[in-house]
């Protein structure tokens, strides 16, 4: 345990959320629509039954570069958060398709480590002037796990905004720690949105403790 001693300002509990647009994605979209549409029609809850599936289990060519982007990305995340040594981790992933009005509650992901998704569609959305001004249709949301201390917030100080909102887009990848709350907007479009979810855990997660 460190006591600190000396004068100085300190940004404290920090938080990486990592978003990027992943070169080349055209070509492995179409592959994944049509493999995940596919997998949908054969199935009676492939976007909510996602603990059975194993989306990387599989050689397909633009899975095996989703996993290599995954891979990458995640290597950076450590990187810019300070983890500089290398780490061991099983990828699981499933894949989710939402149509009219479906949407995702707020949720985390447990037992993992990192948490993230990529998009493979994303419609545009069906809106009028007789929606909410405030309607984020497709969009994500993450929630500052440091629950109501925007209550007291004032003008330019750091914890103002309570919520984080993407709109995401097809070919990007999101990542995040997997205690994160998070919100999927409803999709309110005829046309289905596709994405790919994933988590990291990590393997002999005690090899990685800090000393305190
Ligand atoms: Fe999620």
């Amino acid at each position: 345990m460190h006591i600190y001693e000396e004068d100085g300002f300190h940004l404290l509990w920090p938080m990486l959320f990592m978003q990027r647009m992943l070169p080349g994605n055209e070509a492995a979209n179409a592959e994944f629509e049509r493999l995940i549409l596919q997998r949908e029609a054969a199935s009676t809850d492939l976007t909510t039954g996602y603990t059975e599936q194993s989306f990387f289990a599989s050689s397909h060519p633009a899975i095996d570069w989703l996993r290599q982007c995954i891979h990458k990305s995640a290597v950076d995340y450590c990187q810019r958060a300070g983890v500089d040594y290398p780490i061991d981790w099983t990828l699981q992933g499933w894949s989710n398709v939402n149509r009219l009005g479906d949407y995702h509650d707020p949720h985390n992901h447990p037992y993992a480590y990192l948490s993230g998704t990529y998009y493979v569609r994303v419609p545009e959305s069906i809106t009028t002037e007789d929606n909410r001004s405030d309607v984020r249709p497709s969009c994500i949301t993450f929630y500052d796990p440091r629950s109501a201390v925007n209550m007291t917030a004032i003008k330019n100080d750091p914890q103002v905004e309570p919520e984080f909102t993407v709109s995401p887009k097809a070919g990007m990848i999101l990542l995040w720690p997997s205690f994160l709350m998070h919100y999927v907007h409803p999709n309110l479009s005829d046309e289905p949105r596709i994405s790919i979810s994933f988590n990291l855990m990590l393997k002999n997660p005690t090899d990685y403790l800090p000393e305190q």
